[in-house]
């Protein structure tokens, strides 16, 4: 399978529009060591043809313009390789960019959970509004049993949503008290090859259920959202905590780094990186720790063959 990250910022990207912090203002005046990133998404094929979009950013159009005609096949006047969305949660980063796919010539193959669906009917009504253009075809991810569900079209290609703890949008009803389903990780399995990926941009924590799908997969793609806890707070940027917010930070006790220590073979790669972290200065102590245990910071248009 192919993984192509499309996205491997927070909510607000980076350099995000409002903020001069010491990150975004160096990103902003290209300084050596920053690299822009634009919102959470991956995409994910088995043959390079039909892809998987596991959340859609408000940036969608910019990453397909920047993956060139990677998720273009053009056998048509109008056509798209992606046949396909799987929603984590139903936060704005993961779930605007539906509205730029509204062209769809046919209904957005949708695939989320009961709470996500609700969030986007009721808070966020996007899955209401796309009923006026392509609509929605919704294929509920079920939180009670495990299931392994395979996408028409993209051959080969299993995949296990998995419900997680991370947090519930500011929209929601459960904002502050997520419930099962309002996010979820990903087991993916190429057929062929054998090989596997556990996804989640969201992970507040590694519950005991998630560790048998992390212990098996080869790569872990998971939240790199916070350096600490108190970094929004630290920096004068807002007043929440990073686990309020549904984050683990990386450092510190039960912090990311030490959590992915317990999976030794995996290749690591922290994704949703948020802009006040100081791991996006390539060359701070933080990055350096990083490079030193193996674990990768993913980038925009990083692409892995598994
Ligand atoms: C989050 O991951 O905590 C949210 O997506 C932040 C946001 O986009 O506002
Ligand atoms: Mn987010
Ligand atoms: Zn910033």
């Amino acid at each position: 399978m192919i993984i192509r990250v499309l996205g491997s910022a927070a909510g607000g990207g980076f350099p995000q529009w409002n903020c001069n912090c010491l990150n975004c203002d160096s990103v902003r005046k290209s300084e050596p060591g920053f690299t822009p990133r634009t919102q959470s998404s991956i995409a994910v094929s088995s043959d390079g043809v039909s892809w998987i979009l596991f959340n859609a950013s408000p940036d969608i159009l910019t990453q397909l313009k920047q993956a060139g005609g990677r998720l273009q096949p053009g056998r048509n006047v109008r056509d798209s390789g992606i046949v396909a969305v799987v929603l984590m949660d139903a936060q704005i980063d993961h779930t605007t960019g539906l509205f730029m796919l509204r062209e769809s010539s046919r209904p957005l193959e949708i695939y989320a959970t009961s709470q996500v669906r609700e969030d986007l009917s009721t808070g966020n009504p996007i899955f209401k509004v796309l009923d006026f253009y392509c609509s929605v075809n919704w294929h509920e991810i079920s939180t009670e049993k495990a299931e392994v569900l395979v996408v028409p079209k993209v051959n080969g290609l299993e995949m296990e949503l998995i419900p997680l703890k991370s947090e519930a949008p500011p929209y929601s009803p459960n904002r502050g008290n997520s419930q099962t389903g309002d996010n979820v990780g990903v087991f993916l399995k190429d057929v062929k090859s054998n090989k596997s990926v556990f996804y989640a941009p969201g992970l507040c924590e590694i519950e005991s259920h998630l560790v048998s799908p992390m212990k098996k997969a080869d790569v872990l793609l998971v939240d790199g959202t916070f350096w600490t806890d108190s970094e929004m707070i630290d920096n004068g940027l807002s007043k929440k905590m990073a686990r309020e917010m549904g984050h683990k930070p990386q450092s510190g006790p039960d912090g990311m780094i030490e959590a992915l220590s317990e999976f030794a073979d995996a290749r690591k790669i922290l994704i949703h990186i948020n802009n006040s972290n100081p791991i996006l200065n390539e060359n701070s102590k933080e990055r350096l720790e990083l490079n030193k245990l193996n674990i990768e910071v993913a980038y925009d248009g990083l692409e892995i063959l598994l």
